[in-house]
């Protein structure tokens, strides 16, 4: 059985066909949303004599695609669009027709159409009279669907709608999720739990103000993006940001650091590698205030300020053999500086940067890095997209996991 979770914030396109086992996709389709997807469908005509539109509609939230060449269908949303939209395409009921058409590359209707046009994962769920199954061309066909690297999903055996007894009945929901899953499961980071923290921390000076930092957030979350699409089952630590929040992971809203701390402390014993790319505040007002400061009669205000906890050192305990990731904002001497938290905070992995260069760092979409390895290993990169670092960080972090054992 596959690991389901994986399902969470995928989006799923289920192609009806014309068959019996019609009925089943709307449960199939339930199924899929009870684990986290979002669900959009796509019917040829006549899957639409076996169940409705707006069954399928009511169920997903999302509109049915029907007509091909309906202008309002593909106004609202084209074919093309929902081919790219979609993390995967499973056609459950997939009639024999179906199959020829698929094998042949026939495009004469949506589902047809969107099978050639999706290049994401695929898997079909034959559901058909146990004669029509066994018959040589409907296998062959399969045979060359399946050689394509699409999942097949047997029929099961049982009494058929036809009264006949035999193979040919659409298989047991269970076992379509399982596949669907097992397919969206094969990235290289797959079987790896990660946590990332992200963001800045603020601490309170009173009801009104805080202290807090420049960080926007944007790297820490296209760490979590890239790898959840890379399979991996990604938890996020969140201090307060404007961005949306990553649908593939498990998302922990903190605000201080001490709350990211004892979430971490939480989280962290589930996971294989822990990457701290949150902005901690390293300073905290020494004695926050309940009501608001005046300003009425001060002619200045000091504001003593007292040491914060520091996370990466508090987490040495629970290092073990998990990989620590961590980063390092710099304004001078960055590979020094950089080099010298890699040892204090018992990182396997830095990540440096000199916030100061110009469209890179804080706030920016793009960052120019450096990744030392406490094996001596050095990258220094180009400036990159946050997400392409982001990738680039997650090789290197794959690497020193593998070499570890
Ligand atoms: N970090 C942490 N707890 C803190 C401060 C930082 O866990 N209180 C983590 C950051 O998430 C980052 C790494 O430590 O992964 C280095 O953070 P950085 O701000 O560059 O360094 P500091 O340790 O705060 O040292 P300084 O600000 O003096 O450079």
């Amino acid at each position: 059985m596959s690991d389901l979770t994986v399902l969470r914030g995928r989006r799923i396109l289920l192609g009806i066909t014309g068959g019996i086992g019609a009925y089943k996709s709307a449960e199939l389709a339930r199924s899929f949303i009870r684990h986290g997807a979002q669900v959009s469908v796509v019917m040829t005509q006549s899957a639409t004599r076996f169940i409705s539109p707006l069954t399928m509609e009511a169920l997903t939230h999302n509109p049915v695609g029907v007509d091909l060449f309906s202008l309002s269908d593909e106004r609202a949303i084209s074919h093309i669009e929902r081919a790219r939209w979609a993390d995967i395409m499973v056609v459950a009921p997939a009639t024999a027709n179906y199959l020829a058409k698929s094998a042949l590359g026939i495009a004469d209707d949506l589902v047809t159409t969107i099978t050639l046009a999706a290049d994401c994962p695929q898997v079909v769920v034959p559901a058909m009279n146990s004669v029509m199954w066994s018959h040589s061309a409907v296998q062959e066909n399969l045979e060359k669907i399946r050689a394509r690297g699409v999942i097949s999903v047997s029929p099961g055996y049982g009494e058929l709608a036809c009264g006949e007894e035999g193979p040919g009945r659409m298989a047991d929901i269970e076992l379509i999720v399982s596949a669907a899953a097992g397919c969206l499961q094969s990235g290289d980071l797959s079987g790896i739990r990660v946590l990332v923290t992200a963001g800045p921390t603020r601490e309170t000076i009173d009801p009104v103000r805080f202290l807090s930092n420049r960080s926007s957030g944007k790297m820490g979350y296209a760490l979590v993006r890239a790898a959840a699409e890379r399979g991996a089952e990604v938890v996020l630590i969140t201090g307060p940001t404007a961005l949306e929040k990553p649908d593939r992971a498990t998302v922990l809203e903190v605000i201080t650091a001490e709350e990211m701390l004892m979430a971490t402390k939480t989280e962290i014993e589930q996971c294989d590698w822990l990457i701290m790319s949150a902005a901690v505040s390293d300073f905290k007002p020494a004695a926050p205030l309940g009501s608001k400061i005046k300003k009425e009669g001060k002619e200045k205000l000091v504001l003593e300020l007292t040491p914060n906890l520091d996370i990466l050192k508090e987490l040495k305990p629970h290092k073990g053999t998990k990989l620590f990731v961590g980063f390092a904002a710099e304004t001078q001497d960055v590979l020094e500086n950089a080099k010298a938290k890699l040892e204090s905070k018992s990182l396997d992995i830095i990540v440096a940067n000199d916030v100061t260069l110009e469209g890179s760092g804080f706030q920016s979409d793009n960052n120019k890095a450096q990744i030392i390895g406490r094996d001596g290993s050095l990258a220094d990169l180009p400036l990159l997209p946050k997400r392409e670092l982001a990738d680039r960080i997650l090789d290197n972090a794959l690497g020193i996991w593998q070499s570890s054992g």
